[in-house]
């Protein structure tokens, strides 16, 4: 008896890990989240029942209620997979999952996916490190918890690129707040809704204007001098690494 905590990805069922779909196709029950894209779902073995436990944003069941779901099927079957968008540990709540099925003593083996934080810039052309530009990664939420919130000036660094999942409803206040720690506002900036699906989209602009664009969630916030970089500037890439080795 076991449940696999798998990562789906940000929506293409091509970006799938060999091992997900395996598993999918084998699951007696599937447990799946709201963002999980169409073309993965199909890829669920027919036969296996479904629960879908999220199923409009603010109506979603409570994470107690997912786990005591999830020790419930647990001890009934032999298969069941708990499909999580992304990368089960990055902001999934996979390790309180994990938690609540180990204290009830049930086997749980974790599928790595692609996560948006990096699959997103990626699939918009924008490498989150490349040399001479960004040195490093930050990878955060913009929503805040139970009253407390990222103080974003303190993560004001021209020289590692920040990725923010969850910041389409405090773009603006998460802009003021880098301004302010010493960012500079002509600081690039790209946004990715929906990316890998039929449905994404990127915007492009400078710090300044994050809080005036039009974005719309599930999208990554990319802020630093990358989120200037195209797949259009892939020859330049190409180009930087073949000159310094
Ligand atoms: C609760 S977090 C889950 C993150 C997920 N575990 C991951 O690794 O991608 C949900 C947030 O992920 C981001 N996200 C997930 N899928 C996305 C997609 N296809 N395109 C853009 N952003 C996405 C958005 O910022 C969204 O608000």
């Amino acid at each position: 008896m076991t449940v696999y905590l798998v990562g789906a990805g940000p929506g293409d069922a091509d970006l799938l890990t060999i091992r997900a779909a395996r598993l999918l196709a084998n699951a007696q029950v599937v447990v799946h989240d709201r963002l999980i894209g169409p073309g993965v779902l199909d890829v669920i073995n027919p036969d296996a029942i479904r629960y879908d436990v999220g199923k409009l944003p603010g109506l979603s069941q409570s994470q107690e209620r997912i786990n005591q779901l999830l020790i419930t099927l647990g001890r009934e079957y032999e298969h069941v997979v708990r499909l999580k968008g992304g990368d089960p540990f990055v902001f999934g709540r996979g390790g309180e999952e994990v938690r609540a099925l180990t204290d009830n003593s049930i086997r749980v083996d974790v599928v790595p996916g692609i996560s948006s934080a990096f699959g997103a810039p990626l699939l918009a052309g924008i490498p989150v490190t490349h040399r001479g530009l960004s040195h490093g990664v930050t990878v955060v939420t913009g929503r805040s918890l139970k009253g407390s919130s990222i103080d974003f000036s303190k993560l004001a660094n021209p020289d590692i690129t920040l990725v923010v999942l969850m910041g389409v409803e405090r773009r603006r206040d998460i802009a003021t707040a880098l301004i302010k720690g010493g960012l500079s506002p002509s600081t690039p900036i790209a946004t990715i809704e929906w990316a890998s699906t039929s449905s994404e989209r990127v915007q492009r602009g400078s710090l300044d204007g994050l809080g005036e664009l039009q974005v719309v969630a599930p999208a990554v916030l990319v802020i630093g001098p990358v989120a200037e970089l195209a797949t259009n500037h892939v020859e330049t890439l190409i180009a930087d690494l073949a000159l310094q080795p």
